[in-house]
């Protein structure tokens, strides 16, 4: 696994906020977005880095991208079902080799673009059991945390406020109706020019629910001080103002963070 500068290094230095730099211990300057799929979070958390100037961290981008590296590799959990250690040695060594980037919102893996990839059904059906392995989470972790202390980050994901960034200035928790989300799933499938079902979407969408939130390594849940926002019926508009307002609200310039100066994506 590589280190955070693989990450932040493909976004131009004139691109990050001064006055945070790595030296402070613990990232502060964070907005943690967690939920559960189909609640909204990345085109939220997208549009709230671009409005902040901040950087966006889509950690489900990540782990998608290692379960691809694993399903190249044919170490997949479903592959090593199996075996006596479940594949997890081999899945060990392929993390370090997998170094990853993000470059004008595209995903790279040791440097090639593999975004058209991580929504394939493939990637989908094993992505929950992938998060669930603890040294594929400490991995990710530290490389969010390493992220996080170049400049403030619009972090979305299932553990951002409750254990990557405790210390989190601002916690979100957006949900939504189980209908609606799926409602949304299927629009961005649409989009992507794939033809399913609301049903199958709504029934994969519980099943990954269940599994996310069941886990024992940071599973999905709200943090205790995070910010619930139930998305259903309200326009993405409309959710970008409640964010906005909660950063506006909370003092966001004692942190030294200058927000004239846009980070990017990463
Ligand atoms: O947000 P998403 O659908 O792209 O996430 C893909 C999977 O990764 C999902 O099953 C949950 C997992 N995930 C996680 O365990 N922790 C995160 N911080 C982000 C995603």
């Amino acid at each position: 696994m590589t280190d955070s500068d693989s990450l932040t290094e493909r976004t131009d230095s004139s691109e990050r906020a001064p006055g945070t730099g790595s030296s402070a211990a613990v990232p502060t300057d964070v907005v943690a977005i967690d939920g559960p799929s189909g609640a909204g979070k990345s085109t939220i958390a997208r549009l709230l880095a671009q409005r902040l100037g901040y950087a966006f961290l889509d950690t489900g981008a990540m782990y998608r991208a290692i379960t691809w590296h694993f399903l190249e590799r044919g170490i997949a959990p479903s592959e090593c079902a199996g075996e006596s250690d479940l594949g997890h040695t081999r899945m060990q060594t392929a993390l370090v080799d997998a170094e990853l980037g993000f470059e004008a919102g595209n995903m790279l893996l040791n440097g090639r673009d593999i975004s058209a990839h991580l929504r394939t059904r493939e990637v989908e059906s094993q992505v929950s059991a992938v998060s669930a392995l603890s040294f594929v989470r400490a991995s990710m972790g530290d490389l969010q945390r390493g992220v996080a202390m170049q400049g403030p980050v619009v972090a979305e994901g299932r553990d951002m406020g409750s254990v990557v960034f405790p210390g989190a200035r601002w916690k979100v928790y957006l949900d939504a109706a189980p209908s609606e989300r799926a409602r949304r799933r299927c629009q961005d499938f649409e989009r992507q020019g794939r033809k399913v079902s609301e049903v199958d979407v709504l029934e994969e969408i519980m099943v990954r629910d269940r599994l996310d939130s069941t886990r024992s390594d940071a599973p999905l849940k709200q943090a205790a001080d995070a910010l619930y926002l139930d998305t259903t019926g309200l326009t993405t508009a409309a959710v970008i103002e409640q964010l906005l307002a909660l950063v506006a609200g909370s003092g966001s310039d004692s942190s030294g963070s200058d927000t004239s100066s846009p980070r990017g994506e990463l």
